[in-house]
């Protein structure tokens, strides 16, 4: 079974042809990073008019890499939310009029839940119940998943996702946008115990996270004792100042969301740890997860880094899934910006 799945949450435009849910055949992501980094952050209305130019491109390159026309697509499954709304509208239109043209089922897709899929895509042989994060720039959660079916969220950020403290930092820092990578690229010069940000408690004991309180005190930190931003072209490691910040506030958030995990995992008595999402391509924060969960007794999972940022692959897996479960549906199907786990 040849399943097209499409990706237009955010600010990838992707498109992939997966078979049976597990043969990856193509994969084209196109990122409109480089339009929204001059804005310091991802423009809504920006993005939604990108994909609607891209994405007739973007899945027409994906069925010629996978060596397939339209009419061998047994289905065309796409993201229906959360996301910004603009940006699902187009993707789900585009899934939409290739279902009636092609007469192929439309499968709507929950964002979140394709990022576990993408790990067990990965990793076939995990063994149940589990506990997955998701840590992204627009999302950051926990989830429980008793057996390979069914998920229910245990945990999410209250204000900021991990991902946007990433970007806030390096912003402030001068470091462009996305802020992941930079900061990790800076942080591998400096020392991580140099500055003690604070690791968030939640005072009644939820799993759920709170990224604000490690933004603003590094914020204050900047401010108070007067750090300028790196100016273009100064090489990761140049300022010890700018290298110190970025070590300690990836140690603190590095540290909170495997303190929380780890929390999860005995609170549900689970035998894995699954973990995705653009965030999970922190090193750091895999060797510790790896780390921590092993010491612990857990197995750990995490997609590898290509699978970890949105992409279509897990849209279409999780597409494959989906129908063999006798799910599927109508030309009604609407977007949703906080679309719910069991939509
Ligand atoms: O999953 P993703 O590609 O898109 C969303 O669904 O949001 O995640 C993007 C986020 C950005 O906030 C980016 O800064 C972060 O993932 N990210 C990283 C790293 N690479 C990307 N955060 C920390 N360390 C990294 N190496
Ligand atoms: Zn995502």
């Amino acid at each position: 079974m040849l399943i097209l799945g499409i990706e237009t949450s955010c600010d990838e435009t992707a498109a992939a042809v997966v078979r049976n849910g597990k043969e990856q055949l193509s994969s084209v992501v196109s990122s409109q990073v480089p339009i929204h980094r001059t804005f310091g952050g991802v423009v809504p209305e920006i993005a939604s008019r990108c994909h609607l130019e891209l994405l007739p491109e973007v899945a027409a390159e994906a069925l010629r890499k996978a060596s397939i026309g339209y009419e061998d697509l047994d289905g065309v499954a796409v993201t229906a939310g959360p996301g910004l709304i603009g940006s699902l509208l187009v993707g789900l239109s585009f899934a939409k009029g290739l279902s009636l043209r092609c007469g192929i089922p439309l499968i709507g897709i929950h964002h979140l839940e394709a990022h576990i899929q993408a790990v067990k895509l990965e990793h076939p042989d995990i063994s149940y119940p589990a506990v997955a994060l998701v840590a992204s720039g627009g999302h950051t959660g926990l989830y429980y998943l008793p057996d390979d079916r069914q998920i229910t969220g245990i945990g999410k950020t209250r204000d900021d996702a991990a991902g946007e403290a990433f970007d806030k930092v390096a912003r402030l820092l001068g470091l462009g946008y996305p802020g992941g990578p930079p900061v990790e690229e800076w942080a591998v010069h400096g020392d991580e115990h140099a500055i003690s940000f604070p690791i968030p408690k939640m005072s009644d004991g939820s799993l759920d996270f709170s990224f604000s309180g490690i933004k603003t005190a590094t914020m204050r930190y900047i401010r108070e004792e007067g750090i300028h931003p790196v100016s273009e072209g100064e090489p990761p490691g140049s300022r010890s100042d700018i290298a110190d910040i970025t070590a300690s506030f990836q140690r603190c958030a590095v540290d909170y969301l495997v303190q929380q995990t780890m929390t999860a995992s005995a609170k549900h008595a689970v035998v894995s740890v699954l973990a995705s999402g653009g965030v999970l391509c922190n090193s750091k924060l895999r060797q510790q997860l790896m780390h921590q969960g092993e010491r612990a007794g857990y197995a750990v999972y995490c997609s590898s880094q290509n699978l970890s940022t949105d992409n279509a692959v897990m849209i279409a897996s999780l597409g494959f899934e989906k129908i063999r479960e006798g799910i599927h549906h109508g030309l009604d199907l609407a977007a949703s910006a906080s679309l719910a786990m069991s939509g």
